[in-house]
């Protein structure tokens, strides 16, 4: 099972789009796929309309009993754990569990056997719960607003991955909700653009994404062979063409 974590310090930036429209692109492809909501807000199981069972807590998902827990979604090949509230103090109770990094990679083992790929959708934070996604993760992959922030946010990523002895290589950019009439964004993507760690495909600002709140579909269902649609698909190949290089 690879594990593609969907992952930045910063909120606002893409993950989730990122992580429903690409998921949706890997079961497409035929892969038994997971999606991970790990962030307490729900967005991702927003998206595919589903809610977590009131029995589901933090505590369970620590002990790894993930199974009873994880939903079929409408499509083919996708299922989904959604996140629980609890998840909030995720931080506080995997330090309590001795602060280690390696957590999740026994958490996740459970499920390991029954699918090809899963996803993370991540909460926007730094700490110990970000420490033990970039461990677990095949691919740490971050969307860039093409802004000073948001690239500031990806190379504090790259010095937290040299603190916990993590190859870069596992470390995937790209810009997001790019806007090529802003000069900003055109300057930044000229500037960083060409550097290895990024991709060749950007996910532009498009309204069709933003709209995924109401129609709570993948917008390549909702809106396919849209501009939006054939960009996540575009980025999902290229995440796996990348991702069976490293
Ligand atoms: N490519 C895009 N074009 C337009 N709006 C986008 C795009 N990507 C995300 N959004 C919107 O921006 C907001 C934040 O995106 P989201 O994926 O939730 O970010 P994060 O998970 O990083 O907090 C949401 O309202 C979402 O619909
Ligand atoms: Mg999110």
């Amino acid at each position: 099972m690879k594990i593609i974590a969907i992952y930045s310090s910063k909120g606002g930036v893409g993950k989730t789009a990122t992580a429903v429209n690409l998921s949706y692109g890997c079961a497409r492809s035929g892969k038994k796929t997971l999606l991970c909501d790990m962030d307490p807000q729900g967005a991702a199981g927003y998206y595919y309309r589903i809610r977590p069972k009131d029995s589901f807590n933090r505590k369970l998902f620590l002990k790894g009993d993930l199974e009873p827990f994880i939903r079929g979604t409408d499509f083919e090949n996708l299922d989904l754990l959604p996140a629980h509230f609890s998840f909030r103090n995720l931080d506080i109770a995997l330090d309590g569990r001795g602060g280690s990094a390696k957590e999740l990679k026994r958490i996740f083992s459970c499920v390991k056997d029954e699918y090809d790929v899963l996803i993370l959708d991540c909460p926007p934070n730094m700490t110990l719960l970000s420490e033990n996604i970039i461990m677990v993760a095949d691919m740490v992959l971050t969307p860039v607003i093409p802004t000073t922030l948001s690239i500031l946010s990806f190379a504090q990523l790259i010095k937290l991955a040299d603190k916990l002895e993590v190859s870069r290589k596992k470390l995937v950019a790209f810009f997001s909700m790019v806007d090529k009439r802003k000069n900003m964004h055109s300057d930044t993507i000229a500037k960083f653009g060409k550097k290895k760690m990024f991709l060749a495909i950007e996910i532009p600002y498009l309204a069709d994404v933003e709209k995924m709140g109401l129609y709570r579909q993948p917008v390549a269902v909702s809106v396919p062979a849209s501009p939006a649609a054939i960009a996540y698909e575009q980025l999902w190949l290229e995440v796996w063409r990348k991702g069976s290089q490293l």
